[in-house]
């Protein structure tokens, strides 16, 4: 039997799938460390993660290892080169997340701009004596301008759901969508700049990449409007969370609503300290039935993978399918 290692606590049924085709260990615990994660890989023959870097080093002290299934979808976790050159294959848990992760967008999108948990706080501290007509005055959604960064299936799902809202949707890709998407979408093109000019509140879900490491930095946070918000769903390290938040204590900006930081779980401690930010432990995909499917999927890829079950060689979600049937280098 081969075997796999799954590298972070998961659902138990998700554990008894793969015991019907591997010898499972499973680190039913907290994240392991690099050194870790590269002991226990070392006799085995797949692996299944959930952020858990990977890269050359690794992947060389595990010479059996084939693929790497990811419980997300985005897998900047993945040193793709390395895994290339080793001809390990990778693969991801897109499209079951859409709908889910562009709720949450909205959720944060909105706990921001109408200052939810900042006014909870207040209540919480016991602080709320009278009724007052400025308290807490918000920026409004609906009417406004939703500026979405990174047009991919989740951006699309974000602003398909700003039609309920009258929302006017400017939105920034790498390259543009196809024109029936965007006129199914009622989506204009915008330059990142442009875009964060005119937008009243701005959703970042792009993939985290080398260019894209703070694609929102002091400049480009000048640009913003004083009274628009940002929210981030994507990636830390697309935003600079530093500057970001020197912007919020400033109100250069009114207001953030982050689910991702730079080397999370740590978060930047000024961030902690500015009351005008919304701040999530990266549960954007956290639904019940999201994370069941993210984590199935993730075993679909790793059974497939590996040449078992019903999709033997044919796993879902490849990454890169071209290593597919090289040996192991
Ligand atoms: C994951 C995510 O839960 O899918 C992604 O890319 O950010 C989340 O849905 C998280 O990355 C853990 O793997």
């Amino acid at each position: 039997m081969q075997k796999v290692l799954v590298a972070r606590s998961i659902f138990p049924d998700v554990i008894d799938r793969l015991k019907q085709y591997f010898d499972v260990e499973w680190n039913n615990g907290d994240a392991l460390g690099a050194d870790e994660l590269a002991r226990r890989l070392a006799d085995k023959d797949g692996a299944l993660t959930a952020g858990d870097p990977i890269g050359a080093a690794t992947l060389a002290a595990a010479p059996r290892l084939r693929v790497v299934a990811n419980m997300a979808v985005g897998y900047n976790n993945f040193d793709m080169a390395a895994f290339n050159a080793a001809n390990v294959l990778g693969t991801n848990t897109p499209d079951v997340l859409n709908e889910t992760t562009a709720d949450f967008g909205w959720a944060l999108m909105m706990a921001t701009a109408r200052r939810i948990a900042e006014s909870e706080h207040f209540l919480r501290a016991g602080k709320w004596e009278k009724w007052s007509h400025d308290a807490f005055l918000g920026a409004d959604v609906y009417g406004s301008t939703l500026g979405i960064v990174g047009m991919g299936r989740i951006g699309q799902a974000i602003a398909r759901r700003a039609q309920g809202f009258g929302m006017r949707v400017v939105y920034h890709n790498r390259s543009r969508v196809a024109p029936a998407i965007e006129a199914e979408l009622n989506a204009e093109y915008r330059t990142k700049e442009a875009l964060l000019r005119e937008a009243d509140h701005v959703v970042l879900v792009l993939p985290y990449t080398a260019e894209n490491h703070h694609t929102i930095g002091a400049a480009e946070l000048k640009l913003m409007k004083p009274s628009a918000t940002l929210t981030n769903i994507a990636r830390g390290g697309i935003v600079d969370d530093a500057a970001l938040a020197e912007a919020l204590r400033e109100h250069r900006i009114a207001a953030a609503g982050l689910d991702v930081f730079e080397g999370e779980p740590k978060v930047h401690p000024a961030l902690l300290t500015v009351p005008n930010v919304v701040l999530t432990p990266h549960i954007a995909s956290a639904s019940e039935a999201t994370r069941r499917a993210m984590a199935n999927l993730a075993a679909d890829n790793l059974i497939a993978g590996l040449g078992e079950g019903p999709r033997a060689g044919r796993p879902p979600n490849a990454i890169n399918p071209d290593v597919i049937g090289k040996a192991r280098s």
